[in-house]
């Protein structure tokens, strides 16, 4: 028996936790858990909610509630989530709590008073309109290594790199997308290039960690450790333990790496034995693995292992499996809007084991994995239920009604020898991936063994044999339900509700759990008796909404109602305009309109704007966004939102509010064309039907069409109603 720290990365308590957690960190350490507890060992698994930073602050803002309400309502919603999915953490707490303060502060002192950390002055960025500073989700820009536009000031999360102020591409205030100024102000920083080189020792036999984890680290202990300002000018989090540090607290991150250490000593402190943690940090034999999405393993394995080696005395990370993104369309899917992929949501439609199977049969652990709906679906029908839970029916229905007992098994038959083997051959397979944190694959190996059952069924023909000899039958059905034994067991970390099932229905009176991993072999009591079983898993139907699939492309945009405040030359060209542009927020868009519009008309005008596009730099101008307008041999008019529209109201909301932003030649591939309306449907040179209503009386529409002989269109609307476009363009005109 031995026993593991099994540390799992802190979400933040600023949204529902998604399918993207459950892929990337929750339910892998839940994997490792519930097997290493099956095969004796003891576990001691903690996390929690990531309560303070930038997230959540800007999420309060968005809310209009106080950070500590969007800390505490989310951490509720979470930690209920994670339950629900039969998560089981030893604890799952929260980083504003005193306990954590106090360690998160002692951490602080200690480090500061061996040198490792010291006070500087520094550039960080301040927007001059908020007049205030600018912390790390506070500013977004260009990723100067990736490209992605939406790099915040501390980290890209498309490529991991993370960044000090003044490093980021085209930086703005992400309230009022002025450009921000750098500041001096003095910070704490911690003294990473002290570590340097214990670090570089430390990873030197991690031979054995997933390589892009070992490649990631050993990228960043090439290029060198900078020391890192590790507190920010803002009110929420925890405050400098210092005197005269008003408005500084300590960053995000450095504060939640060390939930670690103090989530152990709260749960030490509840269980009753105030040292029982101890063991676990300082025992060299004890090992910790820690659980987490790829954006969070610089944390992981420089940082947290910095303070620890300053600390002393206590454990670095023996395995960091990080896990790659479960993506939606390409996306990240935390990113993706109007799919209700939150566990909470999910949780109502569906058992927590159909939602752990297909987490873990599309496991993002070597590469990026895509959600979709058809997968989601073919997945639990075909494997789930077509493989493991038709086979579990079928061996207990049949025995169950033939023989209402586990018949006796004749020594000496060929299923015999079969069946056994198969089942050594997937223990093995199964506790080698199971042991290196290879959970899809250990997944796999059981589902192969459950359709090698199948098979076996099949070709047994039990309905057949049991006619012509009865105990040669019973004695290959005891055979089979061996072999449900051994996939209950085997796959009870994955699907813990259902494999327990399974294990009443063969008339265990202890649960698997107690029974532990060698069940999995175990023999079988002639005459126990059966319990009648029911399917254990049913066919699932998605509702796919067909709009989803058929407008992917229109749900790349994002269009927003805007107003023209001002509009000027370009001083570097003759045909374009400097348009400012309320969207909401004050953009400029560069735009070449010139001579179809004079400034005066277009000042005060209402338009339709994509806010998404990347930003570009025009003849040396800066161009945040495009306004839609069609255009028919030499007329071009801007196309307009409904009367009354204000800035910034959303069109067909809901459908397309990507904030990916979308580069200017995937834009062009959509089409968008003027459409006719007509009591025959929507003319557009041919007639088309619109598949949401036009209702007003509108004559000239805007259509998106999902492909260029499509029979139907979506109509770009507001809750107002549709967006039009003078009657002097013909039905067809494009839009662009
Ligand atoms: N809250 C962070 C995120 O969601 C993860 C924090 S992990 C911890 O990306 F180590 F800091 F706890
Ligand atoms: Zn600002």
């Amino acid at each position: 028996m031995a026993k593991v720290l099994i540390c799992v990365a802190w979400p933040y308590a600023n949204s529902p936790i998604h399918l993207g957690h459950v892929a990337g960190s929750l339910l892998p350490p839940d994997l490792f858990s519930r097997y290493r507890r099956l095969r004796g060992d003891e576990v001691l698994m903690i996390s929690g909610s990531d309560q303070h930073g930038t997230p959540i602050t800007v999420r309060a803002e968005i809310e209009k509630v106080t950070p500590l309400d969007v800390a505490e309502r989310y951490h509720e919603i979470n930690k209920k989530a994670i339950e629900d999915l039969n998560i089981e953490f030893s604890l799952f707490t929260k980083t504003h709590t005193d306990n954590h303060f106090h360690v998160v502060s002692d951490v602080f002192l200690d480090l500061l008073e061996k040198g490792f950390l010291y006070e500087k002055v520094t550039q960080q960025y301040f927007c001059p309109n908020c007049a205030k500073f600018l912390p790390d989700r506070y500013v977004e820009g260009i990723c100067p290594m990736c490209e992605s536009g939406h790099a915040r000031g501390d980290q890209c999360e498309q490529c991991g790199k993370t960044f000090e102020g003044g490093e980021l591409t085209d930086a703005r205030c992400v309230h009022c997308l002025t450009i921000p100024e750098l500041r001096e102000t003095k910070h704490h920083f911690i003294r990473l290039s002290a570590f340097q080189e214990e670090l570089i020792d430390w990873v030197k036999d991690k031979q054995y960690w997933r390589p892009s984890v070992q490649l990631f680290t050993q990228n960043w202990l090439e290029a060198g450790l900078e020391d890192r300002p590790i507190t920010r000018d803002m009110e929420w989090g925890i405050p400098v333990p210092l005197p005269d540090q008003e408005g500084k607290v300590i960053y995000v991150w450095f504060d939640a790496v060390i939930g670690y250490l103090s989530a152990s000593i709260e749960w030490a402190k509840m269980s009753g034995d105030p040292d029982a943690w101890k063991e676990y940090w300082t025992d060299p034999k004890i090992r910790s693995y820690y659980f987490l999405g790829k954006d969070n393993i610089p944390f992981h394995t420089i940082i947290w292992p910095a303070i620890l080696l300053g600390r002393g005395g206590l454990n670095l990370p023996y395995d960091v499996p990080a896990n790659e993104f479960l993506t939606f369309r390409g996306d990240k899917v935390s990113k993706s809007r109007g799919t209700t992929i939150d566990i909470p949501s999910l949780l109502k439609k569906f058992e927590p084991d159909i939602i752990r199977y297909y987490v873990a049969a599309n496991m993002p652990e070597n590469k990026d994995a895509d959600f979709s709906w058809d997968d989601f679906e073919a997945k639990i029908n075909n494997e789930l239920v077509a493989t493991l839970g038709n086979y579990y029916h079928r061996v207990l229905s049949f025995t169950y009604k033939n023989f209402g007992e586990v018949p006796k098994l004749i020594d000496a038959t060929e299923e015999k020898d079969e069946i056994l083997q198969a089942i050594r051959k997937t223990r093995k397979s199964v506790e080698e991936a199971m042991d290196n944190c290879h959970f899809k694959r250990a997944l796999k190996a059981i589902m192969d063994l459950a359709q090698f059952g199948n098979r076996h069924f099949d070709s047994t023909a039990p309905w057949a044999l049991i006619k012509k000899d009865r105990e040669r039958c019973g004695s290959a059905l005891h055979m089979h339900l061996m072999l449900v034994k051994a996939l209950a067991v085997l796959s009870s970390p994955y699907l813990p509700t259902s494999s327990e099932k399974v294990w009443k229905f063969l008339g265990q009176d202890s649960t698997i759990q107690q029974s532990g991993w060698s069940a999995i072999d175990s023999d079988l009591p002639y005459h126990q008796r059966l319990n009648e079983s029911k399917p254990l898993f049913s066919k699932i139907e998605i509702e796919e909404d067909e709009n989803d699939s058929m407008y992917a492309g229109f749900e790349t945009l994002n269009l927003k109602v805007g107003r023209i405040i001002e509009a000027n030359d370009h001083p570097n060209a003759d045909s374009l305009l400097l348009l400012d542009v309320d969207i909401g927020k004050k953009i400029q868009v560069v735009a070449g309109l010139k001579e179809y519009y004079s400034k005066e008309e277009m000042e005060g005008l209402n338009v339709v704007v994509v806010s998404n596009l990347k930003p570009a730099r025009i003849r040396g101008e800066r161009s945040e966004g495009m306004l839609l307008a069609a255009d028919a041999d030499d007329i071009v008019r801007l196309v307009s939102p409904p009367a009354d529209s204000k800035p910034g109201e959303p069109v067909n909301s809901g459908m397309n509010q990507s904030d990916r932003t979308v580069e200017f030649k995937d834009f062009q591939k959509l089409i968008l064309r003027v459409a006719e309306v007509s009591k025959e449907g929507l003319d557009i040179g041919r007639l088309i039907k619109a598949s949401n209503p036009v209702e007003d009386g509108s004559k000239r529409v805007i259509v998106y069409m999902p492909s260029k002989d499509a029979e139907e269109a979506l109509v770009l609307a507001t809750e107002r109603g549709p967006v039009t476009v003078d009657e002097s363009l013909p039905g067809g005109a494009t839009v662009r």
